[in-house]
């Protein structure tokens, strides 16, 4: 293992078979030297400094199905909401003067927001904190779309790949649905000039060792700006409500390479993994992760936007998710820093 992972850390990539004996054969024993290094090439490009983005889940509105989320259209228990602009623009405010600089907003496919409305929304928002940046996180839409969100002031836009091979896909989305057009989404995106992020889940249904290598050579390759990587967690009212959740250590040991194959990115400390375990976010972090995402929506929709089953931060003690995790990260030598966080591309010699 030692060799494989000095290997990944000097060469910034593994072969195909390598990576999936990396990832089948890491124990308790060899995976803390890959944490080691990914740590250590994270604290070298960010310091103990943690970069917060304020997630702001403005609908829960689907019009598409994936078998794995609980707010797809097919599911008749969900109680939907959409909050306002002005509910939005409060959130904002908020956030604002919790010292948040990265707004993220969040939702399903819904087409209630209309282009004309998304771009009115980042306009506004961008009016009201010049310094700030504006991430959506709203799905696939046309290159048109996407051009007139840029235009209206967005500067990132979060779409995970959810799966790099196709057949894998076919298997956690109805056919309406399909790779090639999330590809054709992601690569406009990135020519749009937005800072882009994709990512996948870990442990999802029907997921093998190979496909997590295809995730990585695929992210190594299109190279994103942001990677959201977090386990799989079954939600009671999907297709795959009875498949397991994923696991805390196979997420860890997906952090720490894709640390070490993308030095610079930016990679979010999940809620899901936060999920999973009590101390999820803090392993992320030791990991290799260098982001966090408190959730600024109002708490009375927190537990509508109901992706998977026992979503944190959903609760009324949670009202303040931005001093919980400044605490967390102080307990673990990390400070929670007021930046917007923007992508820097490594510079010679790094
Ligand atoms: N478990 C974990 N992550 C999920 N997502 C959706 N449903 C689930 C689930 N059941 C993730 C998807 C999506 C992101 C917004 O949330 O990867 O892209
Ligand atoms: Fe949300 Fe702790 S971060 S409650």
């Amino acid at each position: 293992m030692k060799e494989l992972i000095d290997k990944l850390y000097k060469q910034n990539i593994l072969r195909k078979d390598e990576l999936c004996a990396l990832l089948d054969n890491l124990t308790a024993k060899s995976a803390p030297y890959l944490f080691e290094k990914a740590r250590s090439v994270t604290n070298r490009n960010f310091g103990n400094r943690i970069y917060v983005r304020g997630l702001i889940e403005f609908t829960n509105y689907c019009k598409n199905d994936c078998f794995y989320c609980g707010i797809r259209k097919s599911n008749r228990n969900a109680k939907r909401y959409r909050l306002t602009k002005e509910e939005i623009l409060s959130c904002c405010e908020n956030g604002y003067s919790l010292g948040f600089r990265t707004f993220v907003l969040q939702g399903g496919e819904d087409p209630f927001y209309t282009d004309d409305k998304i771009a009115d929304l980042v306009f506004s928002i961008k009016k009201a904190y010049p310094d700030c940046a504006v991430t959506l996180s709203i799905g696939e839409k046309s290159e048109e779309s996407y051009r007139r969100f840029r235009e209206a002031g967005a500067d990132r836009y979060l779409l995970r790949h959810e799966t790099a091979n196709p057949e894998h896909y076919g298997k956690l989305h109805p056919p309406e649905l399909s790779l090639a057009n999330r590809m054709r989404c992601l690569e406009q995106l990135k020519g749009l000039g937005y800072q882009t992020g994709t990512g996948f889940m870990v442990d999802s249904p029907y997921q093998t060792t190979e496909n997590l290598a295809e995730d990585l050579l695929f992210i190594k390759r299109f190279d994103p700006q942001m990677v959201g990587i977090g386990p799989f967690v079954p939600h009671h009212d999907t297709p795959f409500a009875d498949f397991p959740a994923g696991k805390l250590e196979r997420t860890l040991h997906l952090i720490s390479i894709l640390r070490l194959m993308l030095p610079n990115a930016l990679l979010p400390a999940t809620t899901a993994l936060g999920t999973i375990h009590p101390e999820g976010r803090e392993k992320g972090i030791l990991a290799g992760a260098n982001v966090v995402m408190p959730n600024l929506s109002p708490v009375g929709v927190r537990k509508k936007y109901e992706l998977y089953d026992n979503k944190i931060c959903t609760g009324e003690e949670a009202a303040e998710c931005r001093f919980c995790l400044q605490n967390r990260m102080r307990k673990i030598g990390y400070e929670i820093v007021v930046d917007r966080g923007d992508y820097r591309p490594a510079k010679m010699n790094d």
